[in-house]
């Protein structure tokens, strides 16, 4: 999740300005940033890794001045964080620069058809090759080569460009990544979210998906995607800065919790290839041979991403049909595991820091055994040692307790286990076409479980004062279970347990009573009727249910004190659904509770520590 800000002016200060646009997007989270701005009719660039700071001090160390400019904070997803990956990314005439943040499916196609047409690359990136096309595209009128040139972009993107030729002229586009235009007294600007530019003016105008924007100091044009001029709405923006950064919402939990559409999205972009019946992921470093090679799967993980461990358990050996072991990477590390040099070994860390993961990780490789880690970091210590990897693209994640990047690391592993049934001809080619489809289908499934929240804010009013909590599931529902447990007592400080619901009657069903609320995932599949059989053993005892199940399920509502109903989908599905409301219910009681949801006590974002 890239961050973009550009600004025309009347003063010389633009460049300042962008510093200070891009530090309003700091809470994005960033690796390398950078700015340009047209000096003396060229185009200069400066670009630095790590925090914006570094650039602060190049800017001043460099004197630059100008009146207008393109600000970028970068966090990678093709190409590691350096200087030369580092946005803005020029043309080969040096005249256009442009600041992308997205992903573009086809850079490669398209990579490859300039460098025959004789375009020369600098960087590893995808957003590279739209400077290169906006170029090729270039007949003296900087928005029509735009919207040409995005016409044959895949994928997602919101971009900023400037050509030196025009020195007075910014323009935008996008499709399915935010960008806004603020327009202030003399002076305009473009950004990723309001906060950039909200310190300036409170007059914003939001692009949507297929137009492009020209904006000079004192004005602006929209055009649609056939290049008609359009009017265009303001909005006025009463938000504080504090209030922008999360985006209206009164957390980042709450934030990210409602970001899961896009992140399925963005996880799943260029990846599903059914034209071709294949499972794209490009770094996996597992060819089809080396797929039936494969004898058994260990998967090491910690805490939230361990939980997406135990679903993918259920992918693998499903869909793959290879045996998978699933090891908090703590215990791992320090049980002499045996290690078969046929074998694969997945990491899973959001991070991509955390110590005990990264220590069992190093320590597979060194017995011989491939390692592919599942990160959320490109750049990361576990991203850049393994020998393969699947980037989750689910953005920064700033709320300490995991939200988005868990549903990323599912959906990231779901896609794993499909690639390796494909390779191993447990999956033919429309097996795993229907799953496409449906994959296709997720990120507005889980618009609709968001509909939800109202419920569960009366569910969680009801039960915040409770003392305890029990949750329940079973078959790839049961991780589920436990990561609905661990998000409750991460972020209220409630004592709560996950079990899957057959072992309820070996030990915890001692701890019901008429205190105890109990949630159940109890949504359709093969052990439907033996979750219900838990519910009821519960219900005799006095406990207070909480049932997750299908829309249109009468059963649940007659044996339910509280129903939460989510969409049917295919089984596989079914945990990416059922953890939404859990997120929320964990969220909203911490917030009855007046909890600090975004920081809870004792916890920190990435356990580098052992
Ligand atoms: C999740 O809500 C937690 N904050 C925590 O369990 C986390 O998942 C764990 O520390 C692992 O982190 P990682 O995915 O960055 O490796």
């Amino acid at each position: 999740m890239c961050g973009i800000v550009g600004c025309v002016t009347s003063e010389r200060n633009a460049p300042y300005l962008l510093v200070d646009g891009l530090r309003r997007l700091e809470y994005r989270g960033y690796d390398s940033a950078g700015l340009a701005v047209i000096k003396d009719g060229e185009i200069v660039t400066l670009r630095e890794v790590g925090k914006l700071n570094n650039l602060e001090s190049a800017l001043k160390a460099s004197g630059l001045g100008g009146t207008i400019g393109l600000g970028h904070t970068r966090w990678a997803t093709h190409g590691r964080p350096t200087q030369v990956n580092a946005h803005p990314h020029r043309d080969g005439s040096g005249k256009i620069v442009v600041v992308h943040n997205g992903i573009i499916e086809n850079f490669r196609e398209l990579r490859a058809e300039l460098r025959d047409q004789g375009h020369v690359f600098a960087s590893e990136t995808d957003s590279e090759v739209i400077a290169h096309l906006i170029e090729s595209c270039y007949r003296g009128d900087l928005a029509q080569a735009v919207l040409e040139a995005t016409r044959r972009l895949e994928g997602a993107y919101a971009i900023g460009v400037m050509h030196a030729d025009h020195p007075e002229m910014l323009v935008g586009a996008r499709k399915d990544g935010p960008l806004v235009i603020g327009l202030g007294e003399n002076e305009n600007f473009l950004a990723s979210d309001v906060t950039a530019a909200l310190e300036h003016t409170s007059r914003f105008v939001y692009l949507d998906d297929g137009q492009v924007a020209e904006l000079t100091r004192d004005g602006l044009r929209i055009l649609d995607a056939s290049g008609h001029e359009q009017p265009y709405v303001q909005t006025n923006i009463a938000w504080s800065l504090a209030q922008a950064e999360r985006g209206g919402y009164p957390h980042f939990m709450l934030k990210e919790i409602h970001e899961q559409p896009t992140v399925i999205s963005d996880t799943l972009l260029g990846r599903l290839d059914e034209t071709r019946g294949e499972i794209v992921l490009d770094d996996l470093g597992i060819d089809d041979e080396a797929a039936r090679a494969i004898s058994r799967i260990h998967i090491i993980a910690c805490g939230t991403s361990w939980h997406a461990g135990h679903v993918a358990k259920f992918y693998i050996e499903q869909l793959a049909r290879i045996p998978v072991e699933v090891d908090y990477a703590s215990e791992y590390r320090y049980r002499d595991p045996i290690l078969d040099p046929d074998g694969l070994v997945v990491a899973i860390s959001q991070s991509g820091e955390t110590a005990d993961t990264i220590a069992a990780m190093r320590m597979a490789r060194q017995a011989g055994v491939r390692v592919v880690g599942v990160c959320n970091v490109i750049g990361s210590t576990i991203s850049r040692e393994a020998d393969g990897s699947i980037m989750t693209h689910a953005g920064p994640e700033i709320g300490v307790a995991s939200t988005k990047a868990f549903i990323s690391q599912l959906v990231a592993l779901l896609l794993l286990a499909l690639r390796l049934g494909r390779a191993r001809g447990h999956l033919s080619v429309d097996e795993l076409r229907r799953h496409c489809l449906e994959l296709r289908q997720l990120p507005q499934v889980v618009e609709n479980v968001l509909k939800t929240e109202g419920r569960v804010l009366e569910v969680a009013r009801r039960f915040a004062g409770a003392q305890d909590f029990l949750f329940i599931g079973r078959g790839m529902n049961y991780p589920i279970a436990l990561e609905g447990a661990l998000k409750l007592k991460e972020i209220s400080y409630i004592h709560a347990e996950g079990y899957p619901s057959g072992e309820m009657k070996h030990g915890p069903i001692a701890l019901i009573d008429e205190r105890m609320p109990v949630v159940a995932i109890c949504t359709r599949s093969p052990v439907y009727e033996k979750v219900i059989t838990s519910v009821e053993e519960a219900r005799v005892r006095d406990a207070k249910m909480i049932v997750i199940g299908n829309e249109g399920d009468e059963k649940i509502t007659e044996i339910a004190d509280e129903t939460i109903f989510v969409p049917h989908v295919a089984e596989i599905l079914s945990p990416i659904v059922n953890v939404v409301p859990l997120q929320l219910l964990a969220y909203f009681v911490a917030r009855e509770r007046g909890c600090d949801v975004d920081q809870p006590r004792n916890l920190a974002k990435s356990v580098t520590v052992e």
